[in-house]
């Protein structure tokens, strides 16, 4: 399976903050967006991983990550020219896919939750058509929401419904089939002229191929494209990881624990970001353990 992280976009909602940087690029607490969405496919064991942004981003992406053989990835960066729509990331990659399986996710979403290693890696192996990933919410007219028949299929997503028969939301986290690719080739833009990943995700609902798996109360997720959602989210993170001494979402502890890297690799990243930086200590103490 190949990952993608999707990290173009405009940003509209987030200025003027988004007026000199990708708002992929903003913290959240102490390290970047990108780290988290990153660190759901290095969990889910992927490590061939695509980086697509707009051109005038695409280059801070590289200088921040780079090819990725510091933390045992292999990274690829495309560039969107125009944002036309989430499912254009699936025409976008079909090269740097080739006939894989495909975890795509968005750069702004940030999901935490124990379990949630193991399930990316179950879902990973047994994956037949299009899994999605639903996430209760309290406000379901704000989101795509899917709705199940008795035996859990997804037989409906509807955009921002207004009067919704299911609370849960569609999250920013796709693993599909080799089919995507051609049915993002199919699809047509939407009325306001994207190429939409519901439209993609609807063909898979169709011919009765889409699972949706409930992440649940157990896991917190997250998208970041407002003022008030980048601090909720920066805040979570914060608590989790002061109450706990752990960082979530802290690419280089993940590569080591997934076996991508090994200590010594780690301890050189450690030193790389130097003392001061309680984040780069962190991973020194890891790496001394
Ligand atoms: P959105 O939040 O829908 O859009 P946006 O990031 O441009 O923000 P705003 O609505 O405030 O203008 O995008 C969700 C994610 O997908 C986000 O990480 C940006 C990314 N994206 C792309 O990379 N390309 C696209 O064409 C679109 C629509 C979004």
């Amino acid at each position: 399976m190949r990952g993608i992280v999707l990290a173009g976009g405009a940003g509209t909602r987030l200025r003027p903050v988004t007026g000199i940087t990708s708002k992929q690029l903003l913290p959240v607490y102490n390290k970047p967006m990108v780290y988290y969405p990153l660190s759901v496919l290095m969990h889910a064991g992927i490590q061939d991983i695509l980086i697509i942004s707009s051109p005038k981003y695409i280059g801070a992406f590289q200088e921040l990550l780079g090819d990725g053989h510091r933390i045992g990835l292999d990274l690829h960066y495309a560039v969107q020219q125009h944002p036309d729509g989430l499912a254009d990331a699936l025409r976008l990659g079909r090269d740097f896919i080739g006939g894989e399986q495909i975890a795509l996710i968005l750069g702004d979403n940030i999901f935490y939750g124990h379990q949630l290693p193991t399930l990316l890696q179950r879902e990973r192996e047994s994956l037949s058509g299009c899994t999605l990933f639903g996430y209760p919410v309290a406000d379901p007219e704000r989101y795509g929401i899917a709705e199940l028949d008795k035996d859990g299929k997804i037989v409906s997503i509807k955009e921002k419904p207004e009067k919704p028969t299911s609370n849960l939301a569609v999250t920013g986290l796709y693993f599909y089939d080799n089919d995507a690719i051609s049915m993002a080739d199919e699809l047509t833009p939407s009325p306001r002229g994207e190429l939409e990943i519901t439209d993609l995700n609807l063909n898979y609902v169709e011919s009765c191929r889409a699972r949706l798996v409930n992440l649940g109360r157990g896991s917190a997720w997250f998208d970041t494209g407002t003022h008030d959602s980048l601090l909720e989210a920066a805040t979570f993170v914060q608590i989790i990881e002061k109450r706990q001494g752990i960082r979530i979402a802290c690419i280089e502890e993940i590569a080591y624990r997934m076996g991508f890297i090994d200590a010594v690799q780690l301890s050189a990243i450690g030193d790389s970001l130097g003392p001061t930086s309680d984040y780069g200590q962190y991973i020194l103490d890891l790496a001394a353990a």
